[in-house]
């Protein structure tokens, strides 16, 4: 018996998942990691408490709705079965202590706060047509921007540079068109935003 609890309490230590950048594995893990990492990090998921698949759903439902995000209709409910198998309340009350169980029905998950700004500009202004957080695609991974700028005093004012006069040569050859129409404090939001990115 004793040993049996302190088991569960070791559990209960490690419950969270170790900060890996990728969905958990699963043979649809795949689909979740090339469609939800696009404009996020998987965090976003992780830090939900755990939630039925009827959340699952809707949460796909509005990344496309609301934000454009291309997941095709026909991989929404392998999505929703992938997440509720791994990030949901099957999966993690299975183990956990009763309190955690039912009655707590989140209502207000969490989302990660001073990051959404950012993240819904590029959404608005369509940087992620040719930019995902953690990959390159036409332009170079945001996390691989704020690693480049990460001792660089001046920052700010040239990535606030590149978004209004757009450009090219720093990372290839491709040319990324200018957005004059943004004012100085959205690019400020935008430029901390992806340098504020691990
Ligand atoms: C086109 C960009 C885009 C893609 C692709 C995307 N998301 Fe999001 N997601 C957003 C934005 C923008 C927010 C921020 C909303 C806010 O904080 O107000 C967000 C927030 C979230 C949140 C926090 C809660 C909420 O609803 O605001 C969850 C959970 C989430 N996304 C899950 C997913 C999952 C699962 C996928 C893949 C099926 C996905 N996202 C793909 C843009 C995207
Ligand atoms: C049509 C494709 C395209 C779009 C849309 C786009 N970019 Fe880019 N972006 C690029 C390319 C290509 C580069 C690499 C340019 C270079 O080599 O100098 C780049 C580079 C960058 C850089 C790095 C600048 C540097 O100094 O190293 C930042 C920051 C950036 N983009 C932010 C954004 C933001 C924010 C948006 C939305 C407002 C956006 N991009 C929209 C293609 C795009």
């Amino acid at each position: 018996m004793v040993s049996l609890s302190l088991s569960q309490v070791r559990a209960l230590d490690i419950q969270l998942p170790p900060e890996t950048g990728a969905f958990k594995q699963d043979p649809a893990a795949e689909i979740a990691n090339a469609q939800c990492l696009i404009c996020h990090s998987v965090e976003y998921v992780t830090m939900q408490p755990p939630m039925p698949r009827p959340f699952w759903k809707s949460s796909i439902q509005k990344m496309q709705q609301k934000y454009g995000a291309p997941i095709p209709d026909g991989q929404v409910e392998q999505l929703a079965d992938y997440l509720a198998r791994n990030y949901g309340l099957m999966t993690n009350t299975a183990s956990a202590p009763s309190t955690a169980a039912s009655s707590q029905a989140p209502a207000n998950p969490t989302s990660v706060a001073g990051t959404t700004d950012g993240l819904q500009l590029a959404t608005r202004y369509g940087c992620f047509g040719c930019h995902n957080t953690t990959q390159k695609i036409v332009g170079p991974a945001y996390r691989d921007i704020a690693a480049k700028y990460k001792s660089d005093a001046d920052a700010l004012s040239k990535i606030d540079l590149q978004i209004h006069k757009g450009g090219s040569g720093k990372w290839g050859p491709v040319i990324m068109p200018p957005f004059p129409q943004m004012t100085a404090a959205e690019t400020k939001v935008l430029a901390e935003w992806i340098l504020g990115l691990k």
